[in-house]
């Protein structure tokens, strides 16, 4: 979405939630649970296309009001998400507030079944999974007091690591952005740089290599961009993402790390015609959108092209099916697409067509 930085972190949340374009959630809970220490938000933006997805965010929040702005913010997020990516699901986001690398770890079992004992409550209006803080072990132990619980090990009838198909449906939307602009979905000899070669940047990679693009990569740990060049030593090496950003001759930029990559120290010198990546909120403000558009940089919205991930988490629900789920997100590639069709079509930056095609189906699954 393109103005998922709106909720203030204060008193104003009610207000913002009952009167803003940001709020109209459908229900916020807040948890407590004296016993173990939990204290979480449950944010359910939208149930119109069915029960709302989305993961469980554990972070040492400075303040509650500050948990629950993201809350509000990372659930209506979903609700985008899951629209586009046609799934029969709504938004909805939780965040515990705590360190989950300074707790113990019986403290944290205790506080992650508590809160599964909430998410339980819900009756199923809330399916919940990984994000930030959260791993498939952590759900493996949610998963013992809630049904509603994706983002499981296999051993537990889960589909494990997201960031495969996560990976794979950004490749499909950077296709898709090719084939936008310079007529043919093929990477090969385009120059793309990857920033962020964690989970989803590495798969990504792969995937550029076997297309036949020439990639360049950064990354803050070594680790992670020594394991890229050891298999691949053609891959070149950017100091950082600065330097990525200015390589001259580059196609495509991917924010594969952290969110807010696009802001107005980064859009101005961007030297790549085409943004597209598996970042969440890349855009770091409203009106980003449109600076990208007047620099006629191509940006593929990052909740259709990562979408991956909740499309895997989703069919988790129905007994996971890998083939059924790479067909999904191989949609992704047509979604991204109609994107830039309506985009052009309503004369738009593809981040304002995408939440419109997106609140379109959310409108219309609640007229029926
Ligand atoms: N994993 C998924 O299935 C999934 C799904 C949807 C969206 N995303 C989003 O994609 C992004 C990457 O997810 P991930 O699972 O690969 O995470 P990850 O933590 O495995 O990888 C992120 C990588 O970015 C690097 N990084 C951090 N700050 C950086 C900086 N300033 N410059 C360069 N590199 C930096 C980290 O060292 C790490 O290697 C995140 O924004 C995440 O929210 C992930």
């Amino acid at each position: 979405m393109t103005d998922v930085t709106g909720v203030p972190a204060s008193a104003d949340v009610l207000r913002t939630l009952f009167h803003s374009e940001q709020g109209g959630h459908e229900q916020v809970v807040i948890c407590q649970d004296r016993a173990s220490g939990l204290k979480a938000v449950i944010a359910l933006h939208s149930t119109a296309l069915g029960p709302a997805l989305g993961g469980t965010r554990f972070y040492p929040y400075a303040s509650e009001e500050e948990a629950v702005a993201d809350a509000l913010n990372l659930a209506r997020g979903m609700s985008y998400k899951n629209a586009m990516a046609g799934l029969d699901h709504g938004g909805g986001k939780a965040v515990i507030i705590g360190d989950p690398d300074a707790i113990e770890a019986g403290q944290k079992a205790e506080l992650l079944l508590a809160y599964g004992r909430f998410v339980a409550s819900l009756g199923g209006r809330y399916v919940t999974a990984c994000d930030v803080g959260t791993y498939v072990a952590d759900m493996d132990v949610v998963a013992r007091e809630c049904r509603w619980t994706t983002g499981r090990s296999p051993e537990n009838g889960g589909a494990g690591d997201s960031s495969v198909l996560t990976a794979f449906g950004v490749f499909q939307g950077m296709r898709a952005s090719a084939q936008h602009l310079w007529g043919d979905p093929t990477l090969c000899g385009r120059t793309v740089g990857v920033a962020g070669v964690g989970k989803v940047g590495h798969h990504l990679v792969e995937h550029l290599l076997s297309d036949g693009a020439e990639v360049v990569v950064t990354d803050v740990r070594e680790e992670s961009v020594r394991r890229i060049t050891d298999r691949h030593p053609e891959v070149t090496v950017a100091a950082d993402t600065d330097a990525l950003i200015r390589t001259e001759g580059l196609d495509i930029y991917a924010p594969c790390a952290l969110g807010g990559a696009l802001n107005d120290e980064s859009v101005p010198v961007l030297t790549a015609k085409v943004v597209c990546g598996a970042a969440n909120n890349q855009l770091a403000h409203p009106g980003v959108e449109k600076d990208l558009a007047d620099r006629s940089v191509l940006y593929a919205p990052d909740y259709v092209v990562n979408a991956g991930g909740v499309i895997q988490v989703a069919d988790e629900l129905h007994g996971f099916d890998f083939d059924r789920c790479k067909a999904k997100a191989a949609k992704i590639f047509d979604t991204t697409l109609a994107i830039f069709a309506r985009a052009k079509l309503d004369g738009i930056p593809p981040a304002a067509a995408a939440d419109r095609i997106a609140e379109q189906r959310m409108a219309d699954a609640r007229r029926r």
